[in-house]
Protein backbone atom coordinates (compact mmCIF):
# COMPACT_ATOMS: atom_id res chain seq x y z
CA UNK A 1 0.00 0.00 0.00
CA UNK A 2 1.20 3.64 -0.60
CA UNK A 3 2.42 6.04 1.80
CA UNK A 4 0.01 8.85 2.78
CA UNK A 5 3.26 10.56 4.53
CA UNK A 6 6.57 9.87 4.68
CA UNK A 7 8.12 10.36 8.21
CA UNK A 8 10.95 13.39 6.74
CA UNK A 9 7.30 15.17 5.64
CA UNK A 10 5.84 14.32 9.10
CA UNK A 11 8.43 15.94 10.76
CA UNK A 12 9.10 19.11 8.71
CA UNK A 13 5.41 19.76 8.07
CA UNK A 14 4.99 19.21 11.94
CA UNK A 15 8.27 20.67 13.15
CA UNK A 16 8.01 17.63 15.03
CA UNK A 17 11.55 16.00 17.07
CA UNK A 18 11.73 12.42 16.19
CA UNK A 19 12.56 9.94 19.17
CA UNK A 20 13.44 6.54 18.49
CA UNK A 21 13.88 4.80 14.62
CA UNK A 22 10.96 6.65 12.41
CA UNK A 23 9.55 4.27 9.54
CA UNK A 24 9.70 4.96 6.44
CA UNK A 25 5.99 6.64 6.35
CA UNK A 26 2.72 6.16 7.65
CA UNK A 27 -0.22 4.34 5.51
CA UNK A 28 -3.04 6.19 7.32
CA UNK A 29 -3.94 8.03 10.39
CA UNK A 30 -5.67 7.67 13.48
CA UNK A 31 -7.31 9.40 16.98
CA UNK A 32 -8.50 5.82 17.65
CA UNK A 33 -6.69 3.54 19.55
CA UNK A 34 -9.34 0.90 19.15
CA UNK A 35 -9.47 1.01 15.16
CA UNK A 36 -6.18 1.99 14.46
CA UNK A 37 -4.65 -0.23 11.66
CA UNK A 38 -1.58 -1.68 10.80
CA UNK A 39 1.12 1.17 9.59
CA UNK A 40 -1.19 4.41 10.77
CA UNK A 41 0.22 7.31 12.72
CA UNK A 42 -1.64 7.76 15.91
CA UNK A 43 -2.12 10.94 17.08
CA UNK A 44 -2.83 11.59 21.08
CA UNK A 45 -5.24 14.09 21.02
CA UNK A 46 -7.34 15.67 23.83
CA UNK A 47 -10.64 15.62 24.13
CA UNK A 48 -13.62 16.54 26.64
CA UNK A 49 -13.78 13.02 27.88
CA UNK A 50 -10.53 10.91 27.09
CA UNK A 51 -6.77 12.17 26.32
CA UNK A 52 -5.12 10.36 23.35
CA UNK A 53 -2.00 9.76 25.04
CA UNK A 54 -3.68 7.28 27.98
CA UNK A 55 -3.94 5.17 24.41
CA UNK A 56 -0.57 4.85 23.27
CA UNK A 57 0.45 1.65 24.30
CA UNK A 58 -2.94 0.16 23.18
CA UNK A 59 -2.58 2.50 20.20
CA UNK A 60 1.06 0.46 19.12
CA UNK A 61 -0.46 -2.97 20.02
CA UNK A 62 -2.90 -2.08 17.56
CA UNK A 63 -0.11 -1.70 14.46
CA UNK A 64 0.64 2.05 14.98
CA UNK A 65 3.96 2.72 13.34
CA UNK A 66 4.35 6.00 15.41
CA UNK A 67 3.02 8.11 17.82
CA UNK A 68 2.63 11.77 17.90
CA UNK A 69 2.49 12.66 21.22
CA UNK A 70 2.88 16.30 23.25
CA UNK A 71 6.28 17.50 24.65
CA UNK A 72 4.41 18.00 28.08
CA UNK A 73 3.21 14.51 28.01
CA UNK A 74 6.58 12.90 27.06
CA UNK A 75 7.84 12.13 30.38
CA UNK A 76 5.13 9.24 30.63
CA UNK A 77 6.85 7.54 27.54
CA UNK A 78 9.97 6.45 28.51
CA UNK A 79 9.42 2.64 28.56
CA UNK A 80 7.13 2.74 25.03
CA UNK A 81 8.85 1.04 22.38
CA UNK A 82 7.46 2.73 19.54
CA UNK A 83 8.89 5.29 17.64
CA UNK A 84 7.38 9.13 18.49
CA UNK A 85 7.07 12.93 17.11
CA UNK A 86 7.22 15.04 19.60
CA UNK A 87 5.37 17.99 19.24
CA UNK A 88 4.49 21.42 20.88
CA UNK A 89 0.41 21.00 20.51
CA UNK A 90 -1.05 17.56 18.79
CA UNK A 91 -4.28 19.01 17.62
CA UNK A 92 -2.45 21.98 16.17
CA UNK A 93 0.39 19.52 14.44
CA UNK A 94 -2.49 17.55 12.72
CA UNK A 95 -3.96 20.81 11.59
CA UNK A 96 -0.55 22.04 10.24
CA UNK A 97 -0.75 18.54 8.09
CA UNK A 98 -4.19 19.07 7.19
CA UNK A 99 -3.03 22.35 5.41
CA UNK A 100 0.07 20.28 3.71
CA UNK A 101 -2.45 17.80 2.50
CA UNK A 102 -4.90 20.98 0.93
CA UNK A 103 -1.71 22.34 -0.70
CA UNK A 104 -0.09 19.77 -2.38
CA UNK A 105 -3.93 18.21 -3.51
CA UNK A 106 -5.18 18.17 -6.96
CA UNK A 107 -8.35 17.20 -6.03
CA UNK A 108 -11.57 18.89 -6.41
CA UNK A 109 -13.00 20.06 -3.14
CA UNK A 110 -16.56 19.98 -2.03
CA UNK A 111 -17.70 21.37 1.51
CA UNK A 112 -21.23 20.53 2.59
CA UNK A 113 -22.94 22.29 5.78
CA UNK A 114 -26.05 22.73 6.86
CA UNK A 115 -29.04 21.59 9.56
CA UNK A 116 -29.79 19.09 8.25
CA UNK A 117 -28.80 16.42 5.32
CA UNK A 118 -24.73 16.72 5.38
CA UNK A 119 -24.09 13.31 6.29
CA UNK A 120 -26.98 12.26 3.36
CA UNK A 121 -25.63 14.62 1.13
CA UNK A 122 -21.68 13.72 1.86
CA UNK A 123 -22.99 10.11 1.35
CA UNK A 124 -24.61 10.83 -1.82
CA UNK A 125 -21.62 12.42 -3.20
CA UNK A 126 -19.27 9.21 -2.39
CA UNK A 127 -21.74 7.07 -4.24
CA UNK A 128 -21.97 9.45 -7.43
CA UNK A 129 -18.52 10.87 -7.67
CA UNK A 130 -16.44 7.66 -6.89
CA UNK A 131 -17.35 6.52 -10.77
CA UNK A 132 -15.29 9.55 -11.77
CA UNK A 133 -12.26 9.22 -10.27
CA UNK A 134 -10.17 8.75 -6.39
CA UNK A 135 -12.72 9.88 -4.13
CA UNK A 136 -11.92 11.13 -0.64
CA UNK A 137 -15.01 11.63 2.22
CA UNK A 138 -15.09 11.97 5.67
CA UNK A 139 -16.28 9.04 7.59
CA UNK A 140 -19.49 8.94 9.73
CA UNK A 141 -20.18 13.09 10.94
CA UNK A 142 -16.28 14.10 11.32
CA UNK A 143 -17.51 17.56 10.98
CA UNK A 144 -15.80 19.23 13.84
CA UNK A 145 -12.57 20.57 15.33
CA UNK A 146 -10.86 17.45 14.85
CA UNK A 147 -12.84 15.81 12.84
CA UNK A 148 -12.31 17.70 9.90
CA UNK A 149 -8.46 18.40 10.34
CA UNK A 150 -8.28 14.57 10.60
CA UNK A 151 -10.37 13.81 7.45
CA UNK A 152 -7.83 16.49 5.69
CA UNK A 153 -4.99 15.60 6.50
CA UNK A 154 -5.69 12.02 5.22
CA UNK A 155 -6.52 13.12 2.03
CA UNK A 156 -4.50 10.80 -0.46
CA UNK A 157 -2.44 12.74 -2.65
CA UNK A 158 -3.78 11.25 -5.92
CA UNK A 159 -7.38 11.66 -4.67
CA UNK A 160 -9.42 13.37 -7.84
CA UNK A 161 -12.50 14.38 -5.00
CA UNK A 162 -12.27 15.49 -1.72
CA UNK A 163 -15.77 15.86 0.31
CA UNK A 164 -15.73 17.65 3.68
CA UNK A 165 -18.86 17.67 6.36
CA UNK A 166 -18.87 20.53 8.34
CA UNK A 167 -20.76 21.10 11.06
CA UNK A 168 -21.20 23.95 14.07
CA UNK A 169 -23.12 24.35 16.96
CA UNK A 170 -22.07 27.78 17.88
CA UNK A 171 -21.25 30.79 16.16
CA UNK A 172 -17.61 31.21 14.72
CA UNK A 173 -16.88 27.38 14.35
CA UNK A 174 -17.24 26.73 10.71
CA UNK A 175 -14.80 30.09 9.61
CA UNK A 176 -11.07 28.13 10.82
CA UNK A 177 -12.62 24.44 9.69
CA UNK A 178 -13.28 26.19 6.18
CA UNK A 179 -10.15 28.08 6.00
CA UNK A 180 -8.40 24.91 6.17
CA UNK A 181 -10.30 22.74 3.44
CA UNK A 182 -10.57 25.87 1.09
CA UNK A 183 -13.75 24.27 -1.17
CA UNK A 184 -13.85 24.56 -4.45
CA UNK A 185 -17.87 24.32 -4.28
CA UNK A 186 -19.30 25.40 -0.37
CA UNK A 187 -23.12 23.62 -0.03
CA UNK A 188 -25.47 24.83 1.97
CA UNK A 189 -28.27 22.35 2.38
CA UNK A 190 -30.80 23.75 4.33
CA UNK A 191 -31.45 25.84 7.01
CA UNK A 192 -33.51 24.97 10.26
CA UNK A 193 -33.69 25.20 14.00
CA UNK A 194 -31.46 22.82 14.71
CA UNK A 195 -29.04 23.31 18.02
CA UNK A 196 -31.30 26.47 18.45
CA UNK A 197 -29.79 26.84 22.45
CA UNK A 198 -26.99 28.98 21.03
CA UNK A 199 -28.72 31.55 19.13
CA UNK A 200 -30.86 34.30 19.01
CA UNK A 201 -33.28 32.87 16.18
CA UNK A 202 -32.87 30.80 13.30
CA UNK A 203 -31.38 33.63 10.97
CA UNK A 204 -28.46 33.94 12.84
CA UNK A 205 -27.91 29.95 12.17
CA UNK A 206 -27.64 31.25 8.66
CA UNK A 207 -25.37 33.71 9.21
CA UNK A 208 -23.57 31.31 11.01
CA UNK A 209 -23.61 28.22 7.91
CA UNK A 210 -22.89 31.23 5.86
CA UNK A 211 -19.05 31.35 7.66
CA UNK A 212 -18.68 28.05 4.76
CA UNK A 213 -18.35 31.04 1.96
CA UNK A 214 -15.03 32.61 4.32
CA UNK A 215 -12.83 29.90 3.31
CA UNK A 216 -13.93 29.01 -0.58
CA UNK A 217 -10.94 28.80 -2.92
CA UNK A 218 -10.70 31.64 -5.08
CA UNK A 219 -13.05 31.28 -7.83
CA UNK A 220 -14.82 28.84 -5.23
CA UNK A 221 -18.59 28.67 -5.97
CA UNK A 222 -21.42 28.84 -3.49
CA UNK A 223 -24.14 26.64 -3.89
CA UNK A 224 -27.43 27.40 -1.86
CA UNK A 225 -31.12 26.28 -1.26
CA UNK A 226 -33.33 28.19 -4.11
CA UNK A 227 -36.60 26.74 -2.11
CA UNK A 228 -35.24 27.51 1.80
CA UNK A 229 -37.03 30.50 3.48
CA UNK A 230 -33.60 32.16 3.44
CA UNK A 231 -32.42 31.62 0.37
CA UNK A 232 -32.19 35.76 -0.24
CA UNK A 233 -30.28 36.53 3.20
CA UNK A 234 -27.75 33.43 2.10
CA UNK A 235 -27.23 34.69 -1.20
CA UNK A 236 -27.00 38.33 0.22
CA UNK A 237 -24.39 36.81 3.23
CA UNK A 238 -22.43 35.09 -0.20
CA UNK A 239 -22.11 38.62 -1.74
CA UNK A 240 -21.27 40.31 1.45
CA UNK A 241 -18.36 37.30 1.91
CA UNK A 242 -17.16 38.40 -1.30
CA UNK A 243 -18.04 35.17 -3.30
CA UNK A 244 -18.37 35.63 -6.81
CA UNK A 245 -20.31 32.85 -8.47
CA UNK A 246 -23.68 32.02 -6.41
CA UNK A 247 -25.67 29.21 -7.66
CA UNK A 248 -28.73 27.38 -6.24
CA UNK A 249 -30.49 24.17 -6.18
CA UNK A 250 -34.42 23.20 -6.12
CA UNK A 251 -37.55 23.31 -7.48
CA UNK A 252 -37.96 27.28 -7.89
CA UNK A 253 -37.78 28.49 -11.21
CA UNK A 254 -34.25 30.71 -11.54
CA UNK A 255 -32.52 27.29 -9.65
CA UNK A 256 -29.03 26.55 -11.63
CA UNK A 257 -29.89 22.79 -10.62
CA UNK A 258 -33.39 22.27 -10.41
CA UNK A 259 -36.15 19.60 -10.44
CA UNK A 260 -38.55 19.90 -13.17
CA UNK A 261 -41.00 16.91 -12.43
CA UNK A 262 -40.54 14.67 -8.85
CA UNK A 263 -41.91 11.07 -8.95
CA UNK A 264 -42.33 9.82 -6.13
CA UNK A 265 -42.35 5.79 -6.02
CA UNK A 266 -42.26 3.61 -2.86
CA UNK A 267 -39.25 2.89 -2.70
CA UNK A 268 -37.27 5.40 -4.69
CA UNK A 269 -37.95 8.59 -6.55
CA UNK A 270 -37.71 9.41 -10.17
CA UNK A 271 -36.35 13.00 -10.77
CA UNK A 272 -36.43 15.00 -14.02
CA UNK A 273 -33.72 17.86 -13.88
CA UNK A 274 -31.95 20.39 -15.42
CA UNK A 275 -28.36 20.62 -14.12
CA UNK A 276 -27.11 23.79 -15.97
CA UNK A 277 -27.86 23.44 -19.36
CA UNK A 278 -28.00 19.52 -19.21
CA UNK A 279 -31.23 17.81 -18.86
CA UNK A 280 -30.67 14.77 -16.68
CA UNK A 281 -33.49 12.02 -15.81
CA UNK A 282 -32.20 9.44 -13.06
CA UNK A 283 -33.48 7.47 -9.85
CA UNK A 284 -32.97 7.94 -6.13
CA UNK A 285 -32.91 4.68 -4.69
CA UNK A 286 -34.42 5.89 -1.40
CA UNK A 287 -37.54 7.46 -0.70
CA UNK A 288 -38.33 11.11 0.13
CA UNK A 289 -38.53 14.85 -0.76
CA UNK A 290 -35.13 15.79 1.46
CA UNK A 291 -33.40 13.35 -0.54
CA UNK A 292 -34.85 15.12 -4.26
CA UNK A 293 -33.36 18.15 -2.38
CA UNK A 294 -29.89 16.97 -1.34
CA UNK A 295 -29.67 15.64 -5.28
CA UNK A 296 -29.97 18.53 -6.66
CA UNK A 297 -27.36 19.78 -4.45
CA UNK A 298 -24.51 16.75 -5.38
CA UNK A 299 -25.74 16.74 -9.26
CA UNK A 300 -24.83 20.70 -8.65
CA UNK A 301 -21.67 20.14 -7.40
CA UNK A 302 -20.57 16.90 -9.69
CA UNK A 303 -21.12 19.30 -12.80
CA UNK A 304 -19.17 21.93 -10.99
CA UNK A 305 -16.24 19.94 -10.04
CA UNK A 306 -16.41 18.47 -13.50
CA UNK A 307 -16.92 15.21 -13.03
CA UNK A 308 -19.43 12.86 -14.91
CA UNK A 309 -22.97 14.00 -15.07
CA UNK A 310 -24.13 10.74 -16.44
CA UNK A 311 -22.20 8.23 -14.44
CA UNK A 312 -23.26 10.47 -11.30
CA UNK A 313 -27.39 10.27 -12.27
CA UNK A 314 -27.37 6.75 -12.88
CA UNK A 315 -25.23 6.15 -9.62
CA UNK A 316 -27.72 7.84 -8.01
CA UNK A 317 -30.08 4.44 -7.96
CA UNK A 318 -27.39 3.43 -5.64
CA UNK A 319 -28.11 6.03 -3.13
CA UNK A 320 -29.74 4.20 0.36
CA UNK A 321 -30.75 5.29 3.48
CA UNK A 322 -27.86 5.69 6.21
CA UNK A 323 -27.89 4.00 9.26
CA UNK A 324 -30.83 5.59 11.33
CA UNK A 325 -31.68 7.98 8.69
CA UNK A 326 -34.55 6.08 7.13
CA UNK A 327 -33.45 2.13 6.98
CA UNK A 328 -36.48 0.40 6.21
CA UNK A 329 -36.77 -3.27 8.23
CA UNK A 330 -39.90 -5.37 7.63
CA UNK A 331 -40.43 -7.65 10.48
CA UNK A 332 -42.38 -10.23 11.76
CA UNK A 333 -45.47 -9.96 13.42
CA UNK A 334 -47.64 -13.05 14.50
CA UNK A 335 -48.93 -14.23 11.63
CA UNK A 336 -47.76 -11.16 9.62
CA UNK A 337 -45.35 -8.59 9.20
CA UNK A 338 -45.36 -4.85 9.74
CA UNK A 339 -42.74 -2.36 8.70
CA UNK A 340 -40.32 0.00 10.46
CA UNK A 341 -39.00 3.39 9.51
CA UNK A 342 -35.72 3.81 11.68
CA UNK A 343 -35.37 7.47 11.61
CA UNK A 344 -33.76 7.38 15.27
CA UNK A 345 -30.52 9.00 14.47
CA UNK A 346 -31.67 12.48 14.92
CA UNK A 347 -34.41 15.01 15.34
CA UNK A 348 -34.70 18.82 14.79
CA UNK A 349 -37.97 20.43 13.39
CA UNK A 350 -37.05 20.14 9.76
CA UNK A 351 -36.07 16.52 9.88
CA UNK A 352 -38.97 15.51 12.02
CA UNK A 353 -41.37 17.16 9.24
CA UNK A 354 -39.12 15.37 6.31
CA UNK A 355 -39.88 11.98 8.02
CA UNK A 356 -43.27 12.61 8.61
CA UNK A 357 -43.30 13.43 4.91
CA UNK A 358 -41.45 10.30 4.73
CA UNK A 359 -44.23 7.76 6.88
CA UNK A 360 -47.16 9.68 4.75
CA UNK A 361 -45.92 8.26 1.70
CA UNK A 362 -44.70 4.52 2.86
CA UNK A 363 -47.05 1.94 1.61
CA UNK A 364 -49.08 0.26 4.30
CA UNK A 365 -51.40 -2.74 4.58
CA UNK A 366 -55.11 -3.34 3.65
CA UNK A 367 -55.38 -2.62 7.40
CA UNK A 368 -52.21 -1.42 8.59
CA UNK A 369 -52.13 1.88 10.05
CA UNK A 370 -49.33 4.64 9.79
CA UNK A 371 -47.99 5.33 13.26
CA UNK A 372 -45.22 8.19 14.32
CA UNK A 373 -43.63 7.50 17.06
CA UNK A 374 -41.86 10.63 18.27
CA UNK A 375 -39.79 11.78 20.99
CA UNK A 376 -37.80 15.21 22.16
CA UNK A 377 -36.32 17.34 20.05
CA UNK A 378 -33.55 18.57 22.19
CA UNK A 379 -31.50 21.84 21.64
CA UNK A 380 -34.22 24.08 21.09
CA UNK A 381 -34.35 27.14 23.80
CA UNK A 382 -37.12 29.32 24.26
CA UNK A 383 -38.75 27.89 21.23
CA UNK A 384 -38.90 24.42 22.33
CA UNK A 385 -42.60 24.64 23.26
CA UNK A 386 -43.42 26.14 19.92
CA UNK A 387 -41.64 23.76 17.69
CA UNK A 388 -43.10 20.52 19.44
CA UNK A 389 -46.39 22.16 18.85
CA UNK A 390 -45.81 22.77 15.15
CA UNK A 391 -45.53 19.21 14.22
CA UNK A 392 -49.36 18.64 14.97
CA UNK A 393 -49.49 20.40 10.94
CA UNK A 394 -47.25 18.08 9.15
CA UNK A 395 -48.69 15.02 11.17
CA UNK A 396 -52.62 16.23 9.60
CA UNK A 397 -51.46 16.93 6.67
CA UNK A 398 -49.86 13.43 6.35
CA UNK A 399 -52.68 11.82 8.11
CA UNK A 400 -50.83 9.80 10.42
CA UNK A 401 -52.98 7.90 12.13
CA UNK A 402 -51.33 7.71 15.39
CA UNK A 403 -48.65 9.35 17.26
CA UNK A 404 -46.83 8.06 20.02
CA UNK A 405 -44.56 10.84 22.22
CA UNK A 406 -41.66 10.28 24.36
CA UNK A 407 -40.14 13.01 26.51
CA UNK A 408 -41.27 16.16 28.66
CA UNK A 409 -40.59 18.39 25.65
CA UNK A 410 -43.31 16.67 24.11
CA UNK A 411 -46.11 17.66 26.47
CA UNK A 412 -46.69 20.48 24.50
CA UNK A 413 -47.40 18.68 21.51
CA UNK A 414 -49.70 15.71 23.55
CA UNK A 415 -51.57 19.36 24.42
CA UNK A 416 -52.27 20.25 20.89
CA UNK A 417 -53.21 16.69 18.91
CA UNK A 418 -56.46 15.65 18.64
CA UNK A 419 -56.92 13.07 20.87
CA UNK A 420 -58.13 10.33 18.31
CA UNK A 421 -54.37 10.47 17.31
CA UNK A 422 -52.80 10.76 20.43
CA UNK A 423 -52.04 6.87 21.53
CA UNK A 424 -50.03 7.49 24.33
CA UNK A 425 -47.18 9.62 25.91
CA UNK A 426 -44.36 8.08 27.82
CA UNK A 427 -41.61 9.66 29.91
CA UNK A 428 -39.07 7.52 28.61
CA UNK A 429 -38.38 5.29 25.30
CA UNK A 430 -38.07 2.19 27.61
CA UNK A 431 -41.60 3.15 29.24
CA UNK A 432 -42.94 3.19 25.41
CA UNK A 433 -41.08 -0.62 24.15
CA UNK A 434 -44.03 -2.65 25.73
CA UNK A 435 -46.90 -0.77 25.09
CA UNK A 436 -46.11 -0.23 21.60
CA UNK A 437 -44.81 -3.78 21.14
CA UNK A 438 -48.54 -4.87 22.06
CA UNK A 439 -50.39 -2.65 20.05
CA UNK A 440 -48.77 -3.39 17.16
CA UNK A 441 -50.73 -5.26 13.99
CA UNK A 442 -49.66 -6.97 10.59
CA UNK A 443 -49.43 -3.80 7.88
CA UNK A 444 -48.30 -1.15 9.93
CA UNK A 445 -45.80 1.06 9.36
CA UNK A 446 -43.71 2.56 12.02
CA UNK A 447 -41.75 5.79 11.99
CA UNK A 448 -39.53 6.55 14.63
CA UNK A 449 -37.83 10.05 15.30
CA UNK A 450 -36.21 12.11 18.04
CA UNK A 451 -32.90 13.55 19.73
CA UNK A 452 -29.96 11.32 19.88
CA UNK A 453 -30.00 11.81 23.54
CA UNK A 454 -33.84 10.12 23.75
CA UNK A 455 -32.38 6.92 23.35
CA UNK A 456 -34.38 5.91 20.11
CA UNK A 457 -31.70 3.59 19.06
CA UNK A 458 -32.44 1.15 21.60
CA UNK A 459 -36.11 1.38 21.23
CA UNK A 460 -35.26 -0.05 17.81
CA UNK A 461 -33.28 -2.15 18.46
CA UNK A 462 -35.50 -3.80 21.09
CA UNK A 463 -38.42 -4.27 18.16
CA UNK A 464 -36.34 -5.63 15.43
CA UNK A 465 -34.95 -8.34 18.38
CA UNK A 466 -38.16 -8.75 19.57
CA UNK A 467 -39.68 -8.84 15.78
CA UNK A 468 -36.61 -10.37 14.04
CA UNK A 469 -36.30 -9.24 10.42
CA UNK A 470 -38.58 -11.00 7.63
CA UNK A 471 -36.48 -10.10 4.99
CA UNK A 472 -33.44 -8.26 4.23
CA UNK A 473 -34.72 -5.10 3.90
CA UNK A 474 -33.02 -2.41 4.89
CA UNK A 475 -33.97 0.42 2.53
CA UNK A 476 -33.67 -2.45 -0.23
CA UNK A 477 -37.24 -1.73 -2.13
CA UNK A 478 -39.33 -4.07 0.09
CA UNK A 479 -40.19 -0.92 1.47
CA UNK A 480 -44.12 -1.84 1.53
CA UNK A 481 -44.21 -4.41 4.47
CA UNK A 482 -47.68 -5.53 3.47
CA UNK A 483 -48.00 -3.80 0.70
CA UNK A 484 -52.09 -2.65 0.14
CA UNK A 485 -51.27 -4.29 -3.98
CA UNK A 486 -51.08 -7.32 -2.51
CA UNK A 487 -54.77 -9.85 -1.83
CA UNK A 488 -56.22 -8.33 1.84
CA UNK A 489 -55.59 -12.03 2.93
CA UNK A 490 -52.14 -12.25 2.95
CA UNK A 491 -51.40 -8.67 3.35
CA UNK A 492 -52.57 -8.90 6.80
CA UNK A 493 -51.94 -11.94 7.34
N1 LIG B 1 -32.54 18.28 2.95
C1 LIG B 1 -33.16 17.84 4.06
N2 LIG B 1 -34.23 18.52 4.56
C2 LIG B 1 -34.86 18.11 5.68
N3 LIG B 1 -34.50 17.03 6.37
C3 LIG B 1 -33.45 16.31 5.93
C4 LIG B 1 -32.72 16.67 4.77
N4 LIG B 1 -31.75 15.76 4.56
C5 LIG B 1 -31.84 14.89 5.58
N5 LIG B 1 -32.86 15.20 6.40
C6 LIG B 1 -33.30 14.56 7.66
O1 LIG B 1 -32.28 14.79 8.62
C7 LIG B 1 -31.86 13.58 9.23
C8 LIG B 1 -30.37 13.62 9.46
O2 LIG B 1 -29.70 13.64 8.23
P1 LIG B 1 -28.14 13.79 8.16
O3 LIG B 1 -27.50 12.83 9.06
O4 LIG B 1 -27.77 13.76 6.72
O5 LIG B 1 -27.94 15.26 8.75
P2 LIG B 1 -26.65 16.00 9.33
O6 LIG B 1 -26.81 17.41 8.90
O7 LIG B 1 -25.42 15.29 8.89
O8 LIG B 1 -26.81 15.87 10.90
P3 LIG B 1 -25.70 16.09 12.07
O9 LIG B 1 -25.67 17.58 12.32
O10 LIG B 1 -26.27 15.34 13.22
O11 LIG B 1 -24.38 15.55 11.59
C9 LIG B 1 -32.32 12.49 8.27
O12 LIG B 1 -32.70 11.35 8.95
C10 LIG B 1 -33.54 13.09 7.62
O13 LIG B 1 -34.65 12.86 8.45
MG1 LIG C 1 -23.86 14.47 10.02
Amino acid sequence: MSLLWTAEELVTIMRARPVGQLPEGVIGISIDSRTIGQGEAFFAIRGDRFDGHDYVVKAMHGGAALAVVSEDKLVAFGHVQLPLLVVTNVLEAMEALARAARARSQAKIIAVTGSVGKTTTKEMLRTVLSPSGLTHVSPASFNNHWGVPLTLARLPADAAFGVFEIGMNHPGEITPLVKLVKPHVAIITAIAAAHLGAFKDVNQIARAKAEIFSGLDRDGVALINRDDKRYKLLNELAREAGVKRIMSFGTKRGAHFRAINVRPLTDCTVVDARIGEEPVTYKIGAPGAHFVSNSLAVLGAVSLAGANLAKAGLAMARVKPEKGRGERHLLNLGSGRFTLIDESYNANPASVTAAIALLAGAPKGARGRRIAVLGDMLELGNASQRLHKSLRKPLEAGGIDLVYLVGPEMQALAEELDPAMLAGHYASAADLEKPLLSALKPGDVVMTKASLGTKFTGLVAAMIKACTPAAATSGDGDAGGDASSKPVGRATG
